[in-house]
């Protein structure tokens, strides 16, 4: 008979935006299910704590991340706070001993990321970042390709995330010190992940960027649907982001990213380019020539559930079977470094060896 494994103690730091809707409610779904507790939910915003604490079974609502790791003891920590507090509230959880999810990006640099990767490791415990994009089913068809061998050599990829006016309005996205950046660490984050991901993860060795910031700070700035809910003054990221990124074995890849750019509409592209053939997000398909002709392979059918469910109860059954986790940490210190030496190229005007 299979064991049965314990029910797990969760808790969670941050209950704002994507707490409520994209994590919440699929440990809730894990409690329903009896794997999981939720016992604690902590907020600096009373509303939001006591709220989202409201939904689960018997979770106690904390204003603060330290008293409720001294308060319980945890088996998971799920960490959904703006990206300042990533890093200090990791390695509290796991100095507390317990597993942690932590959302995207790891971090606000990689110094960070090598401090919450040691603290893991000396607790013994798993540290996964949420990127939930490699859990979608698209991303899941296009890895099987690749490691189909389908591409024969990948040699770059290119990855585009334009919006024409889609800064978020909520949160501290646009405040350097809480955040670190703009769509570079927002969005570009996921499709660099899923790209260096799908090339087999190669060590990144050199960076050159440029990031600008020309629309979140005017005050006459025009963001439809994402509101503009902060004062045009506190902009302090960048808005545009744009990058040459090297690794080992001549190994590129091209990526740019926008929050608001002057573009006729939203732009989400990826493409993994081999010398047999070259994979793309949107539209999704594989691209190649056979006899004599071009053929595009795409699929008909894939699953639409969303990757943050697919990525909570990965990280649950990881922490129930004590498996390794999709996202390993040193794959996403690799993205911090890129990220890093993407902003200091900038600052600088040169190429940034990556050590
Ligand atoms: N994977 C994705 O697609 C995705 C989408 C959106 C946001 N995110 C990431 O999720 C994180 C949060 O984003 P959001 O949109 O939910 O922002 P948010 O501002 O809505 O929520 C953050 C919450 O953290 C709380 N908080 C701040 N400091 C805290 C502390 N010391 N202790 C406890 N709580 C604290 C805030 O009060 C706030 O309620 C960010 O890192 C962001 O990059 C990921």
């Amino acid at each position: 008979m299979a064991k049965q494994s314990r029910v797990l103690k969760v808790g969670l730091i941050g209950s704002g935006a994507i707490a409520r809707d994209q994590h919440l409610p699929y440990w809730r779904e894990l409690e329903e299910e009896g794997r999981v507790r939720v016992v604690g939910v902590c907020d600096l915003i009373k509303e939001r704590r006591e709220r989202e604490a409201a939904k689960c079974a018997s979770a106690t609502p904390y204003a603060s991340y330290k008293k409720m790791l001294q308060g319980e003891s945890f088996d998971i920590i799920d960490i959904c706070t703006q990206n300042r507090v990533h890093a200090p509230a990791a390695i509290a959880a796991s100095e507390a001993g317990a597993h942690v999810l932590v959302e995207k990006p790891m971090a606000m640099n990689s110094r960070e990321c090598e401090a919450m990767i040691a603290a893991a490791k000396k607790a013994g415990k798993k540290l996964m970042v949420a990127q939930h994009m490699r859990f979608e089913a698209r991303a899941e068809k296009l890895k099987e390709v690749v490691e189909s061998g389908a591409l024969g050599e990948i040699y770059t990829a290119e990855t585009k995330w334009l919006r024409r006016r889609g800064i978020p309005g909520w949160g501290q996205f646009h405040i350097k010190k809480e955040s670190l950046g703009g769509p570079l660490i927002d969005i570009g984050v996921h499709m660099m992940d899923l790209c260096v991901w799908l090339m087999g993860s190669p060590k990144p060795v050199a960076a050159s960027g440029k990031v600008y910031r020309k629309f979140g700070d005017r005050p006459d700035l025009f963001n439809a649907d994402w509101g503009v809910h902060y004062p045009a003054r506190e902009f302090d990221v960048e808005d545009y982001a744009t990058a040459l990124i090297r690794f080992e074995k001549g190994l590129t890849m091209q990526m740019s990213v926008s929050w608001a750019a002057n573009v006729h509409d939203e732009i989400e592209n990826m493409f993994i380019l081999g010398d047999k053939g070259g994979i793309g997000l949107n539209p999704l398909g594989y691209f190649s020539a056979d006899h004599s002709s071009l053929s595009h392979m795409t699929w008909d059918w894939l699953s639409e559930e969303d990757g943050h469910r697919r990525e909570v109860r990965h990280f649950c059954e990881c922490v129930e079977k004590d498996q390794p986790v999709m996202v390993k940490p040193e794959e996403s210190l690799h993205i911090q470094k890129i990220i890093d030496a993407i902003y200091e190229s900038s600052r600088r005007n040169k190429e940034i060896i990556i050590k």
